[in-house]
């Protein structure tokens, strides 16, 4: 699955030359972590579709999400120097450059399933629908918009889920609902999205867990969330009651994929790794 979705990534065509299309290049090249993509290849195929007609939509997702990140690592959002063991984009092309490159990726996510061949145009036209709420004003931007408004100050437990529930999830739930929509079990799109909710809420504790205990070599980048001011659940409860809150997240997402009628366990066993995901 994992090989499948690398070689389509590699296969994707960009026939501008230099340095834009070399730090997208380098924003989508090894290192990450795959998870959105594979959480969607691997409901496709427990719905028991065949993955072609998903790998528009993975690429999508984390063509999305790595321009996320190359904008949330910039100076003037968490001002990061590296990302994935190696130098931040804006550190290796400038800002300028990786500006362009973040627009580059967002613009290319949603040519991807405009060009896509496999569904039906109907099918393509909910996804893109979709993508654009869960990654636009109202979804993932939103939730960046008020981490960056939330530094230097102390928020409350229900605030700091606000900001994860869009910043992180709302990716998280385009992963999941996409292969609903593509095999059209509209009947499950409520539950899924409950799943991912929870999922990236407890996606985002375990990343600002490892943000304060693992080093740059275990994780690929430098723990900034202390230095940045930015209020999370582990500097609100400590880090064993994030932990034993990340746990109860885990059984609640796991009770809910027990209401889905899956014909294999793909997605339960990623879900297991995620859970125990050290990095
Ligand atoms: C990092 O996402 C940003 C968060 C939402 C916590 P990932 O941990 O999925 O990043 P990569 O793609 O594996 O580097
Ligand atoms: C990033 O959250 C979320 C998005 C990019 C949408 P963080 O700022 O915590 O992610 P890292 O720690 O830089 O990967
Ligand atoms: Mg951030
Ligand atoms: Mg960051
Ligand atoms: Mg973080």
């Amino acid at each position: 699955m994992l090989n499948t979705f690398e070689q389509f990534l590699s296969d994707y065509q960009i026939d501008s030359t230099g340095s834009v299309s070399e730090a997208f290049h380098y924003a989508t090249a090894d290192g990450g972590k795959r998870i959105r993509p594979m959480l969607l290849l691997a409901l496709l195929s427990d719905y028991n579709v065949d993955l072609t007609k998903g790998l528009s939509s993975a690429l999508a997702i984390e063509f999305i999400h790595s321009y996320s990140l190359v904008h949330d690592d910039l100076p003037a959002m968490d001002n990061d120097d590296y990302r994935r063991g190696k130098l931040s984009v804006h550190k290796k092309y400038g800002e300028d450059i990786a500006i362009l490159a973040g627009d580059a990726l967002l613009t290319e996510a949603f040519a991807v399933l405009a060009n896509d061949q496999e569904n039906d145009a109907a099918v393509n036209l909910k996804l893109i629908q979709y993508l654009s709420k869960c990654a636009g004003i109202n979804g993932m931007i939103y939730g960046q918009q008020l981490d960056l408004e939330a530094e230097n100050h102390v928020l409350d437990e229900a605030a700091i889920h606000e900001i994860n529930r869009y910043k992180t999830s709302k990716l998280l739930i385009f992963a999941m609902v996409a292969p609903a929509i593509i095999s059209h079990h509209d009947e499950d799109i409520k539950v899924l999205e409950d799943i991912a909710l929870k999922l990236g809420l407890a996606f985002q504790i375990q990343d600002d867990i490892l943000d304060v205990t693992k080093s740059f070599e275990e994780i690929g980048k430098v723990g900034s969330d202390e230095s940045n001011h930015k209020s999370t659940l582990v500097n609100l409860l400590g880090l064993d009651n994030a932990t034993t809150h990340v746990e109860h997240l885990f059984n609640d997402i796991y009770s809910l994929v027990k209401q889905l009628n899956l014909s294999s366990n793909h997605v339960i066993t990623l879900i297991n790794s995620i859970e125990k995901r050290q990095k």
